[in-house]
């Protein structure tokens, strides 16, 4: 399976995992800090695998079944099964967020003696770039949005959620897209919170922990640097 320089092939598996489990789960997929869309590309390929009728297939598509790339999640996985009963009514879509314009500045819930990485305006790439990588791959179930997380508002969000990954690095993005997410998430849905317990990039705890204080129904597991946040 390949990965990339921003999540390990350890997370990138129990994203996997959890975003098959949520197959059956009322509501779309979410990303929140997508960057060069290496992840969102997982994605959008496990769901049209298991929603086909999503994607308008060709040859040279990657969403095709025995996408190495997806490793055990793909359908010819004995753990997979059939493709997913389209129970509610359209196939799931994969809404991806950034804002194309790199990190915001950095408060003092960010603040690390573990290194000065992470400043203003890096992790830059083009909303272009990415929605080139995902024409190359053949996928047309994913939605991108360029946007400073707190000016997202109701149209630009799905209104159910199965499954969210939220990848914003810093306190005040991670905060504010729980605070956008978890209102929309299904009964049975799952969040992920990249770098939970990270040391260059302590905000990421911070949101979670606020989170989780704020909201007791849920509750959380944590595998590797990933807070997996879940009301059952
Ligand atoms: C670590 S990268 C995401 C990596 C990606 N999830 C992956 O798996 O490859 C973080 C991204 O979040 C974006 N980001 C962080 N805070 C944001 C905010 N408040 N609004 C919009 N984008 C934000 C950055 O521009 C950056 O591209």
């Amino acid at each position: 399976m390949s990965t990339n320089d921003q999540v390990t092939t350890e997370e990138t598996q129990i994203i996997l995992e959890l975003a098959t489990k949520t197959l059956t789960i009322e509501g779309d997929y979410v990303e929140l800090g997508c960057y060069r869309g290496d992840t969102s590309i997982l994605l959008g390929k496990l769901l049209a695998q298991h929603f086909p009728a999503t994607t308008r297939s060709s040859p040279s598509d990657s969403s095709n079944p025995s996408d190495p790339e997806l490793g055990n999640y793909q359908l010819s996985s004995s753990s997979c099964g059939k493709p997913v009963e389209n129970q509610w009514k359209t196939a799931k879509k994969l809404w991806i967020y950034d804002s194309f314009a790199g990190l915001p500045t950095k408060t003092s819930e960010d603040s690390s003696g573990a290194g000065q990485n992470f400043q203003a305006g890096e992790l830059l790439v083009t909303k272009r770039e990415v929605i080139t990588k995902i024409k190359k791959a053949g996928l047309h179930n994913i939605i991108v949005k360029k946007a400073w997380f707190n000016e997202l508002t109701d149209k630009d969000l799905p209104s159910k959620i199965a499954f969210a990954f939220l990848d914003g690095d810093l306190y005040g993005s991670i905060k504010t897209s729980l605070h956008l997410v978890s209102p929309r998430l299904s009964p049975q849905g799952v969040m992920l919170v990249h770098d939970y317990n990270n040391p260059e990039l302590p905000g990421s705890s911070h949101a979670v922990d606020e989170f989780l204080r704020q909201n007791p129904a849920f509750r959380l597991q944590v595998r590797a640097t990933l807070a997996i946040l879940s009301r059952s």
